[in-house]
C-alpha cells in the first residue's frame, strides 16, 4: 500500500473522528486522579466511546503481525512506560505521570490522539519539564508542516529541541499515515535531517507523536507483550495529535476543547 491523499469528504469525516478522540481525553481528564486504576480508566473511556459518541475504540482486538491482540481500548503509559501501556490493576499515585492514548474509529474513519496528564497536580520538577518539552516537541513539528516541506524536516525540529534540552528521542516507534487504517505509510521518525525524506503533499494525513525519555533513548517490551518501557528506567512523555496537509500549512485534526494550545501560538 502507498500514501493515500484524502479528498475534502474524506477529510470531513476524519475530522469528525479525530474530534471524538480528543473529546474522550476531555471526558476522561477529571477521572485520573490519585488511587485510579488504569484499567477503570480504560472501562470508562470504552463505555464513553462505545455508548455516547457511537465509535469503535481501535486499539481493541488490534494485532499487527508479530503481535498478540491488544486486549483493552485505551493505551496507559505510566512513569518510565513510553508507549502502548496495557491498562492493569495498578493504582495511579500522586506525582505519577501518565499518557492516556485513545484511537476512535466513526464510520470507518480513524483519529489518533494522546496527552500526558500529571496525577494529582504534584509531578517531580525534572517530570513537569520533560511532559512540558514533549509537548512543545510535537507542537515544534506540526509547525513543519506545509506541502513542499519534507518528512524530515518535523523529525529534526522534534530531536532538536529534545537534545537540547538534554532529553532523546525514542527511534523504535514513530509517527504514522492514518484514514481508513490506523497504521498506514508513510511512518514519521521523530527524529532526522531537514530537506531529507518524503515531500508532502495537501491531503496527506499522518500523526506526530513523539516518545521523548528522560535517560536514554533505548526501550524495552515487558513480558505483557505490549507495554514498552524505557531501558534505563528513566521517565518517559508523549503527546500525539492526526495531522493534514493543507493548501497553505496543518489542520489539527484532534482537537476539541480541552486539548492544550499550540505554546507557540502568537
Ligand atoms: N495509538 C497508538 C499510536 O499512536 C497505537 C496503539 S496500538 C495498540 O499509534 F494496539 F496498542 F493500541
Ligand atoms: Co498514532
Ligand atoms: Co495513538
Amino acid at each position: 500500500m502507498s500514501i493515500t491523499i484524502k479528498t475534502p469528504e474524506e477529510l470531513e469525516y476524519m475530522r469528525v473522528a479525530g474530534r471524538l478522540a480528543g473529546e474522550v481525553l476531555d471526558y476522561i481528564a477529571p477521572f485520573v486522579l490519585p488511587g485510579v486504576t488504569t484499567a477503570e480508566l480504560d472501562r470508562l473511556c470504552h463505555d464513553y466511546m462505545v455508548n455516547v459518541q457511537g465509535c469503535i475504540p481501535a486499539p481493541l482486538n488490534y494485532s499487527p503481525p508479530g503481535y498478540q491482540p491488544y486486549p483493552k481500548s485505551i493505551c496507559t503509559s505510566v512513569n518510565h512506560q513510553v508507549c502502548h501501556g496495557l491498562p492493569n490493576d495498578r493504582t495511579l499515585k500522586k506525582g505519577d505521570i501518565v499518557n492516556l492514548d485513545i484511537t476512535t474509529i466513526k464510520d470507518g474513519w480513524h483519529g489518533d490522539t494522546s496527552r500526558m496528564f500529571n496525577v494529582g497536580g504534584t509531578a517531580s520538577i525534572l517530570a513537569n519539564r520533560l511532559v512540558t518539552i514533549a509537548h512543545e516537541c510535537l507542537w515544534l513539528g506540526i509547525g513543519e508542516v506545509k506541502p513542499g516541506a519534507r518528512l524530515g524536516d518535523i523529525g529534526a525540529a522534534i530531536q532538536r529541541h529534545a537534545e537540547s534540552h538534554g532529553f532523546s528521542v525514542v527511534r523504535e516507534f514513530c509517527g504514522h499515515g492514518i484514514g481508513l487504517k490506523f497504521h498506514e505509510e508513510p511512518q514519521v521518525l521523530h527524529y532526522g535531517k531537514p530537506g531529507e525524506g518524503l515531500r508532502l503533499e495537501e491531503g496527506m494525513t499522518f500523526t506526530i507523536e513523539p516518545m521523548i525519555n528522560a535517560g536514554k533513548a533505548t526501550v524495552s517490551e515487558l513480558p505483557d507483550g505490549w507495554t514498552i518501557v524505557t531501558k534505563d528506567r528513566s521517565l518517559s512523555a508523549q503527546w500525539e495529535h492526526t495531522i493534514a496537509v493543507t493548501a497553505s500549512g496543518y489542520e489539527v485534526m484532534t482537537l476539541s476543547a480541552g486539548a492544550p494550545p499550540n505554546p507557540f501560538a502568537t
